[in-house]
């Protein structure tokens, strides 16, 4: 889609977050189908993953959990991005979370993607993701998820795959969660879904 390659190229050059231009190895824009029907947005690249291919949530381990429970789950016409489009370390070169000035200085970049990607659900890998997303007072609750309505969009919320690659929660349940996804991108009824107030 040419919008959104322009918006992939306005990112590539940008230096709103000096932390991160220093860190970075390079900028990571969303990647995937557009339209889609359903948006993962993770936090950042990982050093290990993202930052040396250049595609979120691909090389490294989070990556791999969240592409098998894509595939099994039978969920097609998705687009995969993060919060953060370059990845954040630490004074010791190891992954940190972006903080609040470095996810307002990227949202932007989420936001022109959202609108060209249109998808009918934005599942939030983590809570990082749900709180930007979905609202500080929306409590994060993955395994009761009380999704909400936004433009358009259902928000919606998910463990991130880090998440289960450390063992707190089982690759079972993950699996399960996903496809209880499938089954509301599938357009069943769920009665969970409610109209948030607008902003
Ligand atoms: N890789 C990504 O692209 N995002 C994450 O949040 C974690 C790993």
């Amino acid at each position: 889609m040419p919008q959104l390659d322009a918006v992939r190229a306005s990112m590539l050059g940008c230096v709103r977050c000096r932390a991160l231009v220093r860190c970075r190895s390079r900028v990571v824009p969303g990647s995937g189908d557009a339209p889609a029907r359903v948006m993962f947005v993770g936090i950042a690249p990982g050093r290990f993953g993202g930052d040396r291919t250049g595609v979120p949530f691909s090389g490294d381990r989070s990556g791999a959990m969240l592409r098998r429970m894509i595939e099994r789950s039978g969920l097609s016409r998705v687009f995969i991005t993060n919060l953060v489009r370059c990845s954040p370390r630490d004074a010791r070169g190891r992954n940190r979370d972006p903080s609040s000035i470095e996810i307002a200085n990227c949202r932007s970049h989420v936001d022109a993607e959202i609108a060209l990607v249109r998808p009918r659900i934005i599942a939030c890998l983590g809570r990082l993701a749900w709180r930007e997303l979905a609202g500080r007072d929306a409590p994060f609750k993955p395994e009761r998820p009380a999704p909400l309505m936004r433009d358009g969009a259902i928000i919606y919320p998910m463990y991130h795959p880090g998440y289960v690659i450390r063992g707190a929660l089982s690759e079972r349940s993950y699996a399960r969660q996903f496809r209880r996804l499938a089954h509301i991108v599938a357009g069943a009824k769920d009665a969970s879904i409610r109209a948030d107030t607008p902003d």
